[in-house]
């Protein structure tokens, strides 16, 4: 693992893990493969820019020439692939392009690999592909897909795209299926930061439906250190599990956040709910923790606060991500104005 190409590392997870994995690797070349869609955004890799083992290439993962090109000319022998469109309400909207970046790039990047001839292709998939829970039990490895959001379909056709290339190429791959992630640098399309920068503004937090789904929240710098993990000694061909054990309702968050900011909870506003909306996720993770020694380290009391500070401290950040495009989709996602 000497010359890593990291897919979507101007987002919210990738940044973490550039920052995260130049940390913990003295001796690495790290070269981030994103097109900067409305999500990607490198003012969130400031911090690591002048660092001479970081590289840019600005690229999409369904162009198979750049991929190519990138993996030749950085000599590349590992890929992270985070590169996605990731937002579930943006999938029931506009399907088309969540099957071409997440499918079809999907593809090209293992064929790329495949003529590249990697040591490693780590593939970044969600616990979303196993569907929805009822009020017990919590997803393994060993539970089958039921993808129900066009996102979540999408996922699974990539997971499953990732696994035959192993299964017919050999190429050595592994897989890893997180729950939903919350700290710095989120979009705030997504429940956490969307609400706490709509409390800051005094702007209603929209709730879907009754509020009452569950989802199992990881602090993103966990992810990162379990995507290390399964990078460095996973089995390959494997799939991994990822998640805190720590499953939330969304209002409990929503009043949790309220409560931190010292906001009403009249800011709540309960809205139509999602079509087809999951009701609960809850990752099973001991495979991971049992084979490879992996467990979380944030508390979600601790990450949740520090996440809330992190977005009073980089409100410019903030502001700045919420123009334009954000706007437009707030407006007619959310029927303002
Ligand atoms: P994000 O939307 O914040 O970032 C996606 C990044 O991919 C952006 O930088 C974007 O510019 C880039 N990108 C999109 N299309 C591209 C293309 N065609 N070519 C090159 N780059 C492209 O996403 P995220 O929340 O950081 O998620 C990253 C990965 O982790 C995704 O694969 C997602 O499915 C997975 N995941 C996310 C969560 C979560 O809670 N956010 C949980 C589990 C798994
Ligand atoms: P989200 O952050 O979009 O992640 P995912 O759908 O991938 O789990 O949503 C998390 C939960 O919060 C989900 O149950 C939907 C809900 N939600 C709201 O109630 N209101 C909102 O405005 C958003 C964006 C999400």
């Amino acid at each position: 693992m000497r010359n890593v190409l990291v897919t979507g590392g101007a987002g919210f997870i990738g940044s973490n893990f550039v920052q995260y994995f130049l940390g913990a690797h003295a001796d690495v070349v790290l070269v981030n493969f994103d097109n900067l869609t409305y999500a990607g955004n490198l003012g969130n890799l400031a911090a690591i820019d002048a660092d001479s083992r970081y590289r840019f290439v600005k690229g999409d993962i369904c162009d198979r020439t750049a991929v190519d090109r990138a993996m030749q000319e950085h000599e590349i022998d590992t890929v992270v692939h985070f590169a996605a469109e990731s937002h579930v309400d943006r999938s029931i909207t506009g399907a088309a392009v969540f099957v071409t970046t997440n499918v079809v790039g999907t593809q090209v990047l293992l064929e790329a690999a495949r003529a590249q001839g990697v040591e490693r292709f780590l593939h970044v998939s969600t616990d979303e592909v196993y569907g929805s829970l009822g009020a017990t039990g919590k997803f393994t490895e060993l539970t089958s897909l039921h993808p129900n959001s066009p996102y979540a379909a999408s996922k699974a056709s990539s997971d499953l795209l990732v696994l035959a290339y192993h299964h017919t190429f050999g190429l050595p791959v592994v897989v890893t299926r997180c729950s939903n992630n919350y700290g710095p640098y989120q979009f705030p399309e997504k429940l956490i930061p969307l609400m706490i920068m709509n409390a800051l503004q005094d702007k209603p937090l929209p709730v879907y439906g009754d509020g009452l789904n569950v989802r199992d929240w990881l602090h993103v710098v966990d992810h990162c250190r379990a995507i290390n993990t399964v990078l460095r000694t996973g089995r390959v061909g494997e799939v991994y599990n990822i998640g805190g054990n720590n499953e939330w309702k969304n209002i409990d968050i929503v009043r949790a956040l309220l409560k931190h900011l010292g906001k009403p909870e009249s800011l709540i506003a309960f809205v139509k709910d999602r079509l087809g909306h999951d009701r609960r996720y809850a990752i099973d993770a001991s495979k991971i923790a049992r084979e490879l020694g992996w467990a979380p380290s944030y508390t979600f009391e601790r990450g949740l606060a520090e996440t809330i500070d992190w977005y009073l401290a980089n409100q410019p950040w903030a502001k700045k991500v919420m123009t334009g495009e954000y706007q437009e989709y707030y407006r007619k996602h959310y029927h303002e104005g």
